[in-house]
C-alpha cells in the first residue's frame, strides 16, 4: 500500500472511531429539560436517559401488544389526558381485572427515590416489571414478552440502539423508566407565582394559599417543596380501618398502618377521584375529610386536627388547587 493510501485509510479509521464515540456520547447525553425552580433529578449511572431509549420507552409504554391479550397498555392506565393518571377509582387491566388503587400520575416522577404509593418499589427502572407481571395489570410473563418483543423487526432495531446487546428483560423496564423521566412539568399558574410573576395568581387563589399555608390547615407542612409533597409517608385519617396496610406492608412496622406518600398535588384538579383506593370524588369532598379532622386513625398524623371554613374561603382554598394544572399535557 502507497504511504498517502496508508494514511487516507488511517485517518478514516480515526475519522468513524470519533464518529462512533460522538453517537455513543450523544446516546448518553440527553439532556432533561427542567424548569428553572426545580432541582436536578439523579439518574442512575447505569441507565443515563438518551433519545433512543426515550422512543422505545415510549413505544412500549403506548402499545397494548405488551399485555397477555394485547388489549392493556401503559396508558391504559396513565392515560396523557389525565396527567397520566386515571380517571376512575380502580382502573381495569387484562380480561376486566381489577386491583384495589388508584392509578398515579405519573408527571415529575423522575424525582421519586421510593415508588408506588406505599413506597415498595426502590427504583424506577425496575417498577415496569411489577404492571407487566401483574395479573390485575398486564399480566405477562417478562421472559415471554421478551420473546415476542425480540421477533418484532421494529422492536429489536429500537432495542439494539437504546441498549446495544444487553438483555430484553433488562432493556424493558430501564426504557419505559427512561421515557417517564421525561414527563417532567412545572409551568402551571402557581410554578409562575413562585418564580416572581406575582399576577400569575389571582385575589381569590391567593387567598386560597394564605388559607393553604396557615396554621390551622396546615396543608404545606405535608404538601410542600417543588412538587407540593414533602415525599413522606403518613396517615391522612382516611379510615379507621384500613383495607389496604399501605407502608406497613412493607416495613412490617404496625406504626406504618395507613401510611402513604404524601400525593402530589400538581394537576389535582384533573386526577379524580382522590386517595390511594380513588373513594373521594371531588375537592369539595377532599376539603371536607380534612376539615373534620380525619377518621381518627391510630396513626393518624397530628397535623390532621380539623377546622372550619366559610363557603367562600372553601371556593378560595379549590381555586388554589386549581393553580396546580399545568395544561402542556392535557
Ligand atoms: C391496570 C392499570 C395499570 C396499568 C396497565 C399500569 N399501571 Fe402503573 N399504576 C397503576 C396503579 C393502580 C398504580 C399505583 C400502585 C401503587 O401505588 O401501589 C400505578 C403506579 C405506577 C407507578 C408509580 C408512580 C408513583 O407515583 O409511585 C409507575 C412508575 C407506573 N405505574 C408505571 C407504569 C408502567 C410503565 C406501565 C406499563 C408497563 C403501567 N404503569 C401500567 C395502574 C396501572
Ligand atoms: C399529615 C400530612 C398531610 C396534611 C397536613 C395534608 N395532607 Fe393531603 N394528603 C396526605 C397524604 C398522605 C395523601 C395521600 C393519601 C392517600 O393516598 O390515600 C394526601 C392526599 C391529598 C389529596 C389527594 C391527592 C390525590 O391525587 O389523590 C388532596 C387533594 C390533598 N391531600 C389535599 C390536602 C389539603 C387541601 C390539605 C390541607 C387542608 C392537606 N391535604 C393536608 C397528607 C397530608
Amino acid at each position: 500500500m502507497s504511504n498517502a493510501l496508508e494514511k487516507i485509510y488511517r485517518k478514516t479509521a480515526i475519522l468513524l472511531v470519533s464518529a462512533v464515540f460522538f453517537f455513543a456520547s450523544c446516546q448518553t447525553d440527553y439532556v432533561l429539560e427542567l424548569p428553572n425552580h426545580f432541582p436536578t433529578p439523579i439518574i442512575p449511572d447505569d441507565n443515563k436517559i438518551s433519545a433512543a431509549k426515550i422512543a422505545l420507552g415510549k413505544k412500549l409504554f403506548f402499545d397494548p401488544n405488551i399485555s397477555i391479550d394485547s388489549t392493556v397498555s401503559c396508558a391504559t392506565c396513565h392515560k396523557p389526558e389525565y396527567a397520566f393518571a386515571d380517571n376512575v377509582a380502580i382502573s381495569t387491566g387484562v380480561n376486566g381485572s381489577r386491583n384495589k388503587r388508584n392509578a398515579t400520575s405519573l408527571i415529575n416522577a423522575v424525582y421519586l427515590d421510593l415508588v408506588n404509593k406505599d413506597g415498595g418499589v426502590v427504583k424506577l427502572d425496575i417498577q415496569a416489571v411489577v404492571p407487566i407481571e401483574d395479573e390485575h395489570e398486564m399480566n405477562i410473563p417478562i421472559v415471554k414478552l421478551a420473546k415476542s418483543l425480540k421477533n418484532n423487526d421494529q422492536y429489536q432495531k429500537m432495542f439494539e440502539a437504546a441498549y446495544g446487546d444487553a438483555s430484553y428483560i433488562y432493556a424493558i423496564p430501564r426504557a419505559l423508566a427512561s421515557y417517564i423521566r421525561t414527563l417532567v412539568q412545572g409551568d402551571s399558574n402557581y410554578d409562575r407565582y413562585i418564580q416572581g410573576d406575582k399576577s400569575a395568581l389571582t385575589d381569590s387563589q391567593l387567598r386560597g394559599k394564605r388559607l393553604f399555608e396557615s396554621d390551622s390547615l396546615a396543608c404545606n407542612d405535608c404538601h410542600s417543596g417543588f412538587d407540593l409533597t414533602d415525599y413522606s409517608f403518613q396517615n391522612n385519617g382516611l379510615y379507621q380501618l384500613y383495607p389496604d396496610a399501605g407502608r406497613a406492608l412493607i416495613t412490617l412496622d404496625s406504626l406504618d398502618r395507613g401510611k402513604f406518600r404524601v400525593a402530589s398535588l400538581r394537576n389535582v384538579a384533573v386526577t379524580k377521584p382522590y386517595m390511594y383506593d380513588g373513594s373521594i370524588a371531588t375537592l369539595s369532598e377532599v376539603i371536607d375529610h380534612y376539615a373534620k379532622g380525619g377518621q381518627g386513625h391510630i396513626n393518624q398524623s397530628e397535623k390532621i386536627k380539623g377546622f372550619k371554613l366559610s363557603q367562600q374561603e372553601k371556593d378560595d382554598l379549590i381555586s388554589f388547587l386549581k393553580s396546580f394544572t399545568d395544561s402542556s399535557y392535557l
